[in-house]
């Protein structure tokens, strides 16, 4: 599916950034691993060792030079760029409203909402002259409706499904699509202490029960729709915000069974 694509994910140290790694070398693209914590290492050694291509690179996107950084190394070790994951992001700690600074809007908005412009801002210029390209964006079911996160958080992740909309329509006609993915509760390291304690708790069987499928969404289940909006066979599928959320953004409010 993404044969010979060259492409660069953020937050590939973890969860779904190095699921969805794992899953584009599979699908036979060579990988520029992008991630603040050194995991991202571990995350192109094993793609190596599985016989794929990929390089890590400690890069914070919230650092317009570290993106210029890590658009210039994937230039180098590739020769070109096809598409971008950017779904590097913090989920804020959730912090109730009126504890919120305004120290912790600025980090939350400088990775989550800047962070994936500035990733839109340097790639588009190569894909622009290529005449392809495809960015996809993590934004969060947090963006669509309230009770998934922090105010700073939900919003956001409403600001990068508002960056699907409108960087599609400033991109018209170049060849270049957009997209973002809304995902459900996925167990990743950002909702580990949410999984810990419900496991303490032994309430786990909790988890994911508001939503039809009635469980948790694992990493590789958004790795798919990432790779696949990545591909050509997304090649319509443009503008878009995507809930990948096991049907949890498809109802009104209801009141859960308690069987
Ligand atoms: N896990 C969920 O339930 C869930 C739901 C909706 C959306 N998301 C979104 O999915 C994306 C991936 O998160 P995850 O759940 O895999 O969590 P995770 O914590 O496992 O992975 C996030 C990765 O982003 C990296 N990162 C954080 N700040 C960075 C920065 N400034 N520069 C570079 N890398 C940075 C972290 O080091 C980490 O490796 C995030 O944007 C998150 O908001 C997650």
């Amino acid at each position: 599916m993404l044969e010979e694509k060259r492409i660069i994910v953020t937050g590939a140290g973890s969860g779904i950034g190095r699921a969805t790694s794992k899953l584009a070398a599979g699908y036979g693209a060579r990988v520029l691993c992008v991630d603040l914590s050194p995991a991202v290492h571990e995350t192109a050694a094993e793609i190596t060792a599985a016989g794929g291509t990929a390089v890590g690179l400690e890069a914070d996107v919230s650092d317009e030079k570290a993106v210029t950084g890590y658009v210039a190394s994937a230039l180098e070790a590739f020769g070109g760029i096809d598409g971008i994951y950017a779904n590097a992001g913090v989920s804020g700690g959730g912090k109730p409203m009126l504890e919120l600074s305004v120290e912790d809007w600025q980090r939350t908005l400088g990775v989550n909402t800047i962070g994936v412009f500035l990733a839109i801002k340097h790639t588009v210029p190569h894909f622009i002259e290529q005449g392809s390209g495809t960015i996809v964006m993590t934004a969060s079911v947090a963006g669509l409706r309230a009770n998934a996160g922090g105010v700073d958080y939900s919003a956001s992740k409403a600001g990068v499904i508002s960056m699907a909309q409108t960087v599609a329509y400033q991109l018209y006609g170049t060849g270049v699509r957009i997209n973002a993915i809304c995902p459900g509760i996925i167990e990743t390291g950002m909702t580990k202490p949410a999984f810990d304690r419900a496991r303490e708790r032994g309430t786990e069987d909790r988890i994911g029960q508001i939503n039809p499928t009635r469980r948790h969404g694992e990493p590789s289940e958004i790795g798919e729709m990432a790779c696949f909006l990545l591909s050509e066979r997304a090649s319509y599928v443009n503008g878009q915000a995507i809930p990948v959320d096991g049907g949890l953004s498809a109802s009104h409010p209801w009141v859960f069974p308690r069987s």
